[in-house]
């Protein structure tokens, strides 16, 4: 079973070779920083966006600037820890090295946008002192002090509490918190706006899909193998922490357009959050609780195409040298 204490390391016969497929879609998407130009977004800064976009800016820089180093924290001392599957374990070794890029690429982008040092110390101490990110930090902080102490799941109370974890990181830090700030920059890209975070995003938007698929994918596993764990009480605790982290999101929101931004409104944002919410909820295998429609168009256009052309231009470059025989893995072979 998935969560037996141990370290499996037999890869063959492969008993969960999903993970495995998903570990080998996911080196198909690599990038790296050296890629990325903030310097037109400086500029932008300091010539178009208004007082209000700005304060919008700031908050999402001060979220931006820790909330991957939370997730990557969670990841090694709990996902990587509870699931006793190899084939997970190499898909969370890339899902590291994506979270390594993503905390690179928002340092990056604080060294461009905040020149002076204080303020960047300011940014990244926004998860203790700001409150509107504290919030969302202690969400995440919550949720991985609860199973610190945690060494074996050997009762189902045990390992609701790791399922619980798992969905408040995949489900509401990844599927939620990050969904929402994507939303702001996809919404400042389409006023023309700060063109070298968009970029980032597509390739960030990218890989988040890709972890929480992944987690998705382990949590059908656990319905599989402990079906009984799956029952009201679960899906009652999961509708809460998703109303915990809804909340926690909008009062961002409330802070992040407290001046107002044209063309974004906290009622939208609500509504957007609500739509992605249900989308988690049923990937979750539980029921739609919402039934709110994305209120963004940017959005929609998002869902369907999440790689950009250059994107996939690099896809089928790095996917040639996989498709070779030579190189060729197959996924269901026993031997
Ligand atoms: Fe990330
Ligand atoms: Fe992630």
């Amino acid at each position: 079973m998935i969560l037996d204490q141990g370290l499996d390391l037999t890869l063959r016969p492969m008993k969960y070779p999903q993970f495995f497929q998903q570990y080998k879609n996911s080196i198909k998407n690599i990038w790296t920083t050296d890629e990325i130009d903030f310097s037109v977004d400086f500029e932008h800064l300091r010539d178009r966006v208004s007082p209000q976009e700005a304060h919008l800016i700031k908050r999402l820089v001060a979220f931006f600037a820790t909330a991957d180093n939370i997730v990557a924290h969670n990841l090694v001392l709990n996902f990587y820890k509870h699931v006793n599957s190899p084939e997970y374990r190499m898909f969370l070794g890339k899902q590291l090295f994506d979270e390594m890029l993503h905390v690179e690429t928002y340092l990056l982008m604080v060294d461009n946008y905040i020149p002076d040092m204080e303020e960047r110390t300011a940014a990244f101490d926004a998860y203790k002192t700001t409150p509107s990110v504290k919030l969302k930090a202690d969400f995440c902080f919550k949720y991985m002090d609860s199973i610190e102490k945690l060494d074996i799941l050997d009762t189902d109370e045990k390992r609701k509490q790791f399922i619980e974890n798992l969905i408040c990181f995949a489900g509401c830090v990844e599927g939620l918190f990050f969904f929402g700030s994507f939303a702001y920059v996809y919404f400042l890209r389409n006023k023309g706006l700060l063109p070298g975070l968009a970029t980032a995003t597509n390739w960030i938007f990218r890989d988040e899909s890709m972890h929480i698929d992944g987690a998705m994918a382990v949590i059908q596993t656990l319905r599989r193998e402990y079906p009984h764990l799956f029952d009201a009480a679960l899906e009652a605790r999961v509708n809460q922490m998703i109303d915990e982290a809804l909340a926690v999101e909008l009062a961002f929101c409330a802070d992040a357009l407290s001046f107002g931004v044209t063309g974004m409104s906290q009622t939208m944002m609500r509504e957007y959050l609500e739509y992605v919410a249900d989308q988690r909820l049923q990937q979750l295998g539980f029921k739609k609780k919402f039934l709110s429609k994305n209120p963004f168009p940017f959005m929609v256009l998002q869902d369907v195409q999440p790689l950009t052309n250059f994107f996939e231009k690099r896809v089928t470059e790095y996917t040639k040298g996989f498709e070779s025989k030579k190189s060729a893995v197959t996924f269901d072979e026993a031997f």
